[in-house]
């Protein structure tokens, strides 16, 4: 059986033009599952990229998308959303993480793919920034790359060469990635919302492969950058790379 039905109806070439990671649909679709979504609702798409995941939300939902993100330019997305004839519900929007033009309040929901351990790993943005976009009841919910379990170093001794770049000195941006139990006390600490699911995303290289081999193949061709993530994935020989999805709802009436 077909594990994400909803992703199975959007055409793979379209998918393939802006993806920017592990085939986005699929990470929403299993996240939806532990959420409400109602036509009726705000939703803000945080690190929506090219904006696949907001033209979904659309779609499969009904519910008026904010497209924001920081590196995608907000026109060419505005294109996308006109294309996939959702531009009537799905708002294309540019803003910092740290710095958004949104009132307190104003969601419904905020769902956040593969971005939020940009910037959300860091202690004061849940309490101070992220819960605040929604109103009391309102959801929250992230999918984020991160490891099965804490490690000593950071990161599993398989991937040491992935974290920290001999080459440069540099510590790799990858030190946000933690395991769904740091995620959750991340949270859960603040007393603001209860947590509503938490878990490792069955098969995680199932979904990241795919998107691993493409990003081998086009790369290169597209940005005129290599990607690493087959050998990061290939290196998990012992299964300590995970998507980890998380949702939340916020306390107060
Ligand atoms: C790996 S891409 C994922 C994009 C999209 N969700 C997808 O899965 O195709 C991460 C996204 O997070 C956004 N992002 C990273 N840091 C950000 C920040 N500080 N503020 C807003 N967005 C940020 C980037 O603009 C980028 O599009």
């Amino acid at each position: 059986m077909n594990k994400y039905p909803k992703t199975e109806k959007y055409d793979q070439k379209w998918i393939e033009e802006n993806w920017m990671g592990p085939n986005p649909l699929q990470l929403l679709e299993e996240l939806s599952n532990n959420m409400k979504l109602l036509s009726n609702m705000k939703v803000l798409d945080m690190g929506c990229g090219r904006g696949l995941t907001s033209v979904f939300l659309a779609k499969e939902f009904g519910v008026t998308v904010f497209a924001n993100d920081l590196w995608i330019d907000p026109t060419e997305n505005l294109k996308r959303f006109e294309e996939a004839g959702v531009s009537d519900k799905v708002f294309p929007i540019r803003a910092e993480a740290h710095a958004l033009p949104y009132a307190q309040g104003f969601f419904d929901a905020v769902i956040s793919i593969d971005s939020y351990h940009y910037y959300g790993a860091d202690e004061a943005y849940f309490p101070c920034t992220f819960s605040k976009l929604v109103k009391p009841g309102g959801q929250l919910g992230i999918v984020i790359p991160g490891i099965a379990k804490e490690f000593p170093d950071g990161y599993p001794p398989t991937h040491k060469s992935f974290w920290l770049k001999p080459e440069t000195g540099d510590a790799g941006e990858m030190f946000s990635f933690h395991s769904s139990a740091w995620w959750r006390h991340l949270w859960e600490k603040t007393e603001i919302a209860d947590i509503t699911s938490c878990y490792d995303i069955p098969d995680p290289k199932g979904i990241w492969y795919p998107w691993a081999y493409w990003a081998d193949q086009n790369f290169k061709i597209k940005f005129g950058l290599e990607s690493d993530d087959v050998k990061f994935l290939d290196a998990d020989t012992e299964n300590q790379i995970a998507l980890i999805a998380m949702t939340a709802v916020k306390r107060g009436k």
